[in-house]
């Protein structure tokens, strides 16, 4: 999400123990293990839409489904759940259903979620709703029943193992694990194939990440991988199709 670093090796020395979280500008989590923001700086709420959602084709591609499926690498603050599910609301044909599983490694708490997403009063009954229901200590498998056409399910532990896991097939994934040169194992060939089996024909993938390495594990995996102007400025980000 920020400039990429050199030095790889320190982060992946820290990340084992927690994410660190600091505040930075009163609101705005930081994880000084990863050395990372946990959105884009600008506004993280337009960057979801932008990003996550224009590039998985959303809201379009709920217009012809009944049910519907996201995957997301790294819950954080629940920021890209909360947009989705706001416009969701707003745009998803009557009777449909959402569910959004997302795969984190550090959850937060419901404290440190309702800070960070106070933020925004466009998601304010999104975030009160998901901080109520938030568990006070998240582990294993977090399944959320939020309305009765929308379901969330975080599962607690590294992506790998909770995506190879996974007996689902994705309509779309969210590819959000920190900028790809300070977490590398968000962006690993095992990781890409793991999901690319994971996802439909015609299922997509989106991220603000646009480095090399990045975009070639998601081809070997077998992704169709198409290169859009990024977010604020960003000259690049990464969407794609797994070709039907
Ligand atoms: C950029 S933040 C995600 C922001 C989030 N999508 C939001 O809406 O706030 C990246 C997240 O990936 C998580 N993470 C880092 N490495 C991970 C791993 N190997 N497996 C699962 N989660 C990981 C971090 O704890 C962090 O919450």
């Amino acid at each position: 999400m920020t400039d990429p670093v050199s030095d790889r090796t320190k982060a992946s020395e820290t990340h084992a123990a927690s994410p660190e979280l600091e505040w930075r500008d009163g609101d705005m989590p930081y994880s000084s293990a990863f050395g990372d923001h946990f959105y884009c700086q600008t506004d993280g709420r337009l960057e979801c839409g932008h990003v996550f959602l224009a590039g998985n084709g959303l809201p379009d591609r709920w217009q012809g489904q009944q049910d519907f499926l996201i995957g997301e690498l790294g819950f954080g603050t629940g920021l890209n759940f909360c947009e989705t599910w706001r416009q969701w609301r707003k745009l998803a044909p009557p009777g449909s259903t959402l569910h959004f599983m997302s795969f984190e490694l550090y959850p937060m708490q419901a404290e440190e979620i309702d800070r960070a997403l106070s933020h925004w009063s466009e998601i304010d009954s999104e975030r009160q709703a998901l901080a109520a229901a938030w568990p006070s200590r998240p582990e294993g498998v977090v399944s959320l029943k939020l309305d009765a056409h929308t379901r969330l399910t975080v599962v607690c532990g590294p992506a790998l193992e909770g995506v190879r896991h996974a007996r689902q097939s994705f309509d779309a994934w969210y590819l959000d694990g920190f900028a790809p040169s300070r977490n590398a194992d968000m962006w690993s060939p095992e990781l890409m194939q793991a999901l690319h089996e994971k996802t439909v024909l015609n299922g997509t993938f989106a991220t603000y990440a646009a480095a090399g390495f990045v975009r070639r594990n998601l081809q070997a995996a077998g992704f169709v991988v198409e290169r859009r102007k990024g977010f604020a400025g960003k000259r690049e980000m990464l969407c794609g199709v797994k070709p039907g």
